[in-house]
C-alpha cells in the first residue's frame, strides 16, 4: 500500500516535469512600471484626477475646515476636495499678503500656490507642505501645468 502511494506520487512528478514544467514555455508578463504622477509634457492636467490626489495626500491635513492652518493662522484655502480647492484658490487673494494671488490662471510664475511649493524661499511664509519634505518634481510640474493650462475646474 505504501509503495503504491509512492509510485503514484513519482509518476505524478514525472508527468508534471514532462508536461507541465519541462515542455511548455512560461510566458512572463513584461514588468509594468507605474505611470508617473504627471500626465506628461503637453498632456492635459485635471484638477480632480491629477492635482487633487496630491492635495489630499500632502496638504489637506492642515488645509481643511478645522485644520491647523485655518484655526491658528486664519488661512482660508481648503484642499480636501477639488471643488473647495478650486473655489478657495483660483483668483483668490492670499490671506498672508494681499498683493499675491493664490492661483492666477495661465500664470504659474505669479501664483503664490506655485511659488510656495517650488521654492525653499517663497516670497510669503514657508515652503509647502509645511513640516514635511517637498513635493516631487513630477508633482510640482503637475500643479504648474494645471495652472498654466488655465486652472480649470476639470
Ligand atoms: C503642517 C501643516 C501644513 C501642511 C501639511 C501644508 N500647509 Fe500650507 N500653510 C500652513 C500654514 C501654517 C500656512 C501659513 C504660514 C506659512 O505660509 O508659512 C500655510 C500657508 C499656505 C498658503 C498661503 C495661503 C494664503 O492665503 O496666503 C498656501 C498657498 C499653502 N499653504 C499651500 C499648501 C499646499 C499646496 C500644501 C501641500 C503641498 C500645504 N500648504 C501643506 C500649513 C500647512
Amino acid at each position: 500500500m505504501r509503495m503504491r502511494i509512492i509510485k503514484v506520487f513519482s509518476w505524478a512528478a514525472v508527468a508534471w516535469v514532462a508536461f507541465g514544467c519541462g515542455m511548455t514555455t512560461v510566458q512572463v508578463p513584461p514588468v509594468q512600471t507605474p505611470p508617473p504622477m504627471n500626465p506628461g509634457p503637453g498632456q492635459p492636467v485635471s484638477l480632480s484626477q491629477d492635482v487633487q490626489p496630491i492635495f489630499t495626500a500632502h496638504c489637506a491635513s492642515c488645509h481643511r475646515d478645522g485644520g491647523g492652518a485655518a484655526v491658528f493662522f486664519g488661512i482660508k484655502i481648503r484642499l480636501d476636495s477639488s471643488d473647495d480647492a478650486f473655489s478657495t484658490l483660483v483668483n483668490q487673494t492670499s490671506v498672508q499678503n494681499s498683493s499675491f494671488t493664490l492661483v492666477k490662471p495661465s500664470d504659474s510664475a505669479n501664483s503664490l500656490l506655485y511659488l510656495k511649493i517650488s521654492s525653499n524661499n517663497p516670497p510669503v511664509g514657508s515652503r509647502m507642505p509645511l513640516l514635511s519634505s517637498p513635493l516631487s518634481d513630477s508633482q510640482i510640474q503637475t500643479i504648474k501645468d494645471w495652472i498654466d493650462q488655465g486652472a480649470a475646474d476639470n
